[in-house]
């Protein structure tokens, strides 16, 4: 675990996701990280000092003006001496303060103060997470470095249905681990893409920062059971190395893979699509994003906690709900969007017309189409063979080692970075 021996400077703002971030606490503390809290005003309308100090074992910090706290640890050194500074749950109102860059209370001050890496958990009602003002908000975040996780979707506390629900602990920690893991020349300089020009780097892709998707998701039916897609991961991971070796840096979000992480690169592990999704979200800004994960489309609604039991009564029957679509939600953002936003077809017949198909309808600028029907050995296989569709053309290469393909289309990709659609 990589928060291990590191401390959390964690914000916890004013929702009722509050009392997730008291798990939260729990869960950085079991993975070997120290927390320290700062708890906003309104964060203890929810929970209670006394509970966030009981576990994260520290003094709990709140006031901006205290004399004591002041004397023991000036807000400014409250923002520098954590490794990373985490704000969860942020609320709408935390997320337009640290965009706008006020600093009216001690919660906000550290934030504005700090030289270490962000990570926000927003939380809030749905229909404030779609607002256009948030959506501003979170683009101008995402542009000055500030890494995101979640929010899911779900029903809220206000009865409403949709995406808002703060992230779960668990995912919280593990973007947390991921920020923190050493990587290739990465935390200590920041995240936003111009700190990470300044680094000295080899290769055609330096200052660059690409994301992939790899390997199938997992989603559960119950703690035994689950339906998944069919993926080695191995081009998915072969085009991550290869990105990193032309001096990239590289974050890849794989679903589960018998493959080894590959080297320099950062690689979150992810199990279902919402999970990949959210990784996805916290990974950028990027200025290439590869998705070559083969998503499953639909989830269980309602997985159970219990395992199902065999009867002699008739079988389960599962009901499913859609997933979200990871490629058309990056490739249609409208504030954030990579320079270049890559999908994958793996078709089993009219391989060329399915994959126009869906350069239209995911929006995306290149689709990568393949033919994975039976006796072409693909699937999990060391070989492919692609087609490189875009809007006016398709380019075959020929069947090749995984290895290959992935250096030739990380080549054609960096060619389009530098030069655009014309190359
Ligand atoms: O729609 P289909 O699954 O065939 O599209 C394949 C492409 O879309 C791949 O690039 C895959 O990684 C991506 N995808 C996604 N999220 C989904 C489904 C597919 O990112 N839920």
């Amino acid at each position: 675990m990589s928060v291990a021996g590191k401390r959390v400077l964690l914000i916890i703002g004013g929702g009722i996701a509050a009392y997730k971030s008291l798990e939260l606490i729990r869960e950085i503390s079991r993975r070997g990280g120290a927390v320290r809290c700062i708890l906003t005003k309104a964060g203890a309308e929810f929970v209670t000092p006394l509970s966030v100090g009981s576990l994260s074992g520290d003094t709990v910090y709140s006031d901006l003006f205290s004399l004591t706290d002041e004397a023991a640890m000036g807000h400014i050194e409250l923002s520098r001496s954590a490794d990373l500074v985490v704000a969860a749950p942020a609320t709408a109102d935390l997320m337009a303060k640290m965009a706008q860059g006020l600093a009216n209370d001690l919660a906000t001050t550290a934030l504005l103060a700090t030289d270490k890496r962000i990570l926000i958990a927003p939380a809030m009602n749905v229909r404030m997470w779609e607002h256009p003002a948030t959506r501003r908000n979170l683009a101008t975040l995402r542009t000055d470095g500030v890494s995101v996780v979640g929010p899911d979707e779900g029903e809220m506390a206000c009865g409403e249905y949709g995406f808002g629900r703060m992230a779960e602990p668990k995912s919280i920690a593990d973007a947390i681990d991921a920020l923190l893991a050493p990587g290739p020349a990465l935390l200590a300089l920041g995240n936003n893409t111009s700190t990470r020009q300044g680094i000295a780097s080899m290769g055609p892709l330096a200052g660059k920062s690409v994301l992939v998707t790899s390997g199938p998701t997992l989603e559960p039916i119950d703690p035994v059971r689950f339906l998944s897609n069919r993926s080695s991961g191995k081009q998915g991971h072969a085009l991550a190395a290869s990105a990193a070796q032309l001096g990239a840096t590289v974050t890849l979000v794989s679903g589960p893979v018998a493959l080894p992480d590959p080297p320099g690169v950062t690689t979150i592990h992810v199990e279902t699509a919402q999970e990949m999704l959210a990784a996805v979200e916290t990974a950028l800004p990027a200025d290439l994003a590869i998705f070559c994960a083969a998503v499953a489309d639909w989830r269980v609604a309602g997985e159970s906690s219990q395992k199902l039991k065999k009867s002699a009564a008739a079988p389960p029957t599962l009901s499913l709900v859609q997933n979200p679509d990871i490629l058309a939600t990056i490739a249609r953002l409208k504030a954030g969007r990579p320079q270049l936003v890559v999908g994958f077809a793996a078709e089993t017949e009219n391989v060329i017309e399915y994959a126009r198909d869906k350069l239209r309808r995911k929006g995306c600028d290149l689709i990568i189409a393949n033919d994975v029907g039976s006796g072409t050995g693909v699937m999990g296989g060391d070989e492919n063979a692609v087609h490189i569709v875009s809007p006016d053309s398709v380019v075959s290469l020929p069947r090749l080692p995984k290895t290959e393909i992935a250096n030739r289309l990380i080549r054609l990709f960096t060619d389009r970075l530098v030069k655009g659609p014309s190359a």
